[in-house]
């Protein structure tokens, strides 16, 4: 049980600090706008976030380790504060629902989604720069997204996007109750009336508030603002993709059609994905 496992760490200003197993988890989807959302979530006053991805469910040398090694890779909180960590690869690893069902059936899981074929042409840049990174060979995205003309569909990137596959997965151990999906497009566009969704659903006080937002021109991307602080994401988050030709990506629409469609009736909820 989750409560056993709280360490109690010390007393300061009448409030002792603890590091508690997350009451929230952001499961993914990669790429699709985890860190922008655990950056704001962390506005709220409520919510203390794990600062790197734990990666303690997919990764067997970490589960191997058991609960009390990722109980200590939890920050401190004060004891009302809710405990968030995200690990984007959660979402797409199959044996991950089940364990951390076993762990806490009644936690909350925060899901966040982005138009599919976007997703996948993000997904790409990110491995062509760690691959330049570290001066290795990468492929131009023309030649990972075809194969003999048609769509390849070895390329790993393209199963992620096929949100309906992993969402069933998920669907078998926690009722959709439990999963909030943040619209990734929307809190690109604009952050706000998603984080009071994320509020609404975690039942925290209403907190966030426009104040907290500012548009970056040179970014292009909404900006934090943190009593008074204010800061961009990195500038590893907003990258330029690459073009890829209109027929190509006509091909990528298409094959998204079908999936897409299994994934609304799903969820029961439409997005605006192309
Ligand atoms: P791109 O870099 O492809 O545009 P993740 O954190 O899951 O890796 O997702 C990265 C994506 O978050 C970025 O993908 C970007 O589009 C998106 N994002 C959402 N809100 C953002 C913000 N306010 N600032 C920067 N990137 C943001």
């Amino acid at each position: 049980p989750v409560g056993v496992l709280t360490l109690y760490i010390c007393v300061h200003y009448n409030r002792s600090s603890v590091i508690q197993l997350p009451h929230i988890l952001i499961i993914g989807v990669r790429k699709g706008g985890t860190r922008a959302l655990i950056e704001m979530l962390s506005l709220h006053s409520s919510v203390a976030a794990a600062q790197n991805e734990v990666h303690f469910f997919d990764w067997e040398s970490h589960f191997q380790r058991g609960l009390p090694w990722y109980l200590s890779q939890m920050p401190y909180a004060f004891p009302d504060q809710l405990t968030v960590e995200k690990t984007p690869a959660y979402f797409t690893s199959s044996k991950v629902p089940k364990r951390i069902h076993q762990m806490n059936p009644d936690i909350k899981l925060l899901l966040i989604l982005r138009d599919p074929t976007e997703r996948v042409l993000s997904d790409y840049t990110q491995v062509f720069y760690n691959r330049l990174q570290k001066h290795k060979r990468y492929q131009p995205i023309e030649s990972v997204l075809v194969k003999d003309g048609e769509i390849n569909l070895g390329y790993k990137a393209l199963n992620r996007s096929l949100y309906y596959v992993h969402m069933q997965n998920w669907l078998q151990y926690f009722p959709l109750e439990s999963i909030h999906i943040v619209d990734g497009d929307e809190l690109i566009r604009d952050p706000l009336p998603e984080m009071k969704k994320v509020e609404r659903f975690l039942k925290l006080e209403p907190q966030i508030n426009a104040s907290n937002f500012y548009f970056n021109k040179t970014k292009g991307f909404y900006c934090l603002r943190d009593h008074g602080r204010e800061r961009c994401l990195h500038d590893s988050k907003g990258r330029a993709h690459p073009h890829v030709a209109p027929a190509i990506l006509q091909k990528l629409y298409q094959f998204f059609h079908e999936p897409n469609k299994k994934f609304f009736e799903l969820v029961g909820r439409t997005f605006n994905w192309k």
